[in-house]
């Protein structure tokens, strides 16, 4: 592509995605839905990043993303998963600055490897937890990360639990809590691996009205346990079963790519009593390309 065409795709790209003052966590280009394959930007508050695969960035496209004056980062796709983005124009973002999803802040840093702060690809099924969640119900939140599905269920009224192997993000969650004046003492937060906390509330015979299950495709526990979604996402799915209350629902949500929407409920049915109701969960309007993140809600 030249550098007139990369101005045009970019300005078609922009100006089909409206959103409000209250969002700013947005997938601006989505690859081949906005024929730019290979090609995916987002705004992360003030910050942008283009993620593309490959050693360098279009020299062309740089220009063209440059003239938007926005602070332009760049991630490689096929690049270690910590490796930071790298900033190539406009100004620097500060380590730690804020985006907002709905009118809910989050902390976000281009400098902390892994991710950003926050996956925009679930937007919509917070704001559906959002919607559905009545104050003093439970939320269990397994594979947390930084916490935003609980941040979105606290402010709904719920009272969460939040999971994470990893205390670090659980500590950015409780970061994410305040930002929003919430007081993350009015909360629980649980280090640890998903399945054996799982087990534990089963055994304890506590129950959530909502579980969000969203795992890695690949993930080893403290003991060197491994997980693959394809093959462990229904026992995965079955003690989160142990632990739903009458009436209440499970968000069951993977982005691997190997496996399709009707096998991934498959796996789910598989372990399900009768009668459980299956949800499919479109991804967000921005999300143009290839719909990787399955999403079902499960409720009984
Ligand atoms: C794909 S992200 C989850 C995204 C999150 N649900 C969200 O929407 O922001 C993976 C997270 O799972 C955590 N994790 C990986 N294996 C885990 C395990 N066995 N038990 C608990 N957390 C785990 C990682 O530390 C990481 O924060």
């Amino acid at each position: 592509m030249s550098g007139p065409r990369f101005r045009e795709t970019i300005a078609r790209a922009l100006e089909k995605r409206s959103f409000g003052p209250e969002t700013n966590l947005i997938r601006l280009i989505d690859g081949a839905g906005d024929q730019m394959r290979g090609h995916y930007l987002e705004s992360y508050g003030e910050g942008w990043m283009i993620s593309t695969s490959g050693a360098g960035l279009n020299a062309d496209l740089k220009t063209a993303l440059s003239e938007y004056e926005k602070p332009l980062y760049w991630k490689r796709l096929d690049q270690h998963q910590k490796e930071s983005p790298v900033h190539l124009s406009g100004p620097e973002m500060p380590e730690s600055f804020t985006g907002l999803e709905n009118g809910l802040q989050c902390r976000l840093s281009f400098q902390s490897g892994y991710s950003q702060g926050i996956f925009i690809d679930q937007r919509d099924n917070r704001a559906k937890l959002r919607a559905l969640v009545k104050p003093g119900q439970t939320v269990l939140n397994t594979f947390a990360y930084t916490g935003f599905f609980s941040v979105v269920a606290a402010n709904a009224g719920a009272v969460t639990s939040t999971l994470d192997l990893s205390q670090v993000y659980l500590d950015w969650a409780r970061e994410n809590f305040r930002l929003n004046e919430m007081n993350p003492d009015d909360h629980y937060f649980c280090k640890g691996d998903t399945f054996h906390w799982l087990r534990r509330f089963a055994k304890q015979g506590r129950s959530f009205n909502f579980i969000i299950l969203d795992p890695p495709t690949f993930s080893r526990d403290d003991k060197g346990k491994v997980f693959r979604v394809e093959k462990d996402y229904g026992a995965l799915f079955q003690l989160a079963l142990a632990c739903l209350a009458p009436g209440g629902s499970i968000l069951a949500c993977t982005n691997f790519r190997g496996m399709s929407s009707a096998d991934f409920e498959e796996q789910l049915q598989e372990v399900s009593p009768r009668g459980m109701h299956f949800e499919h969960a479109p991804m967000p309007s921005d999300f143009t390309d290839e719909a990787y993140l399955k999403s079902v809600w499960a409720s009984r």
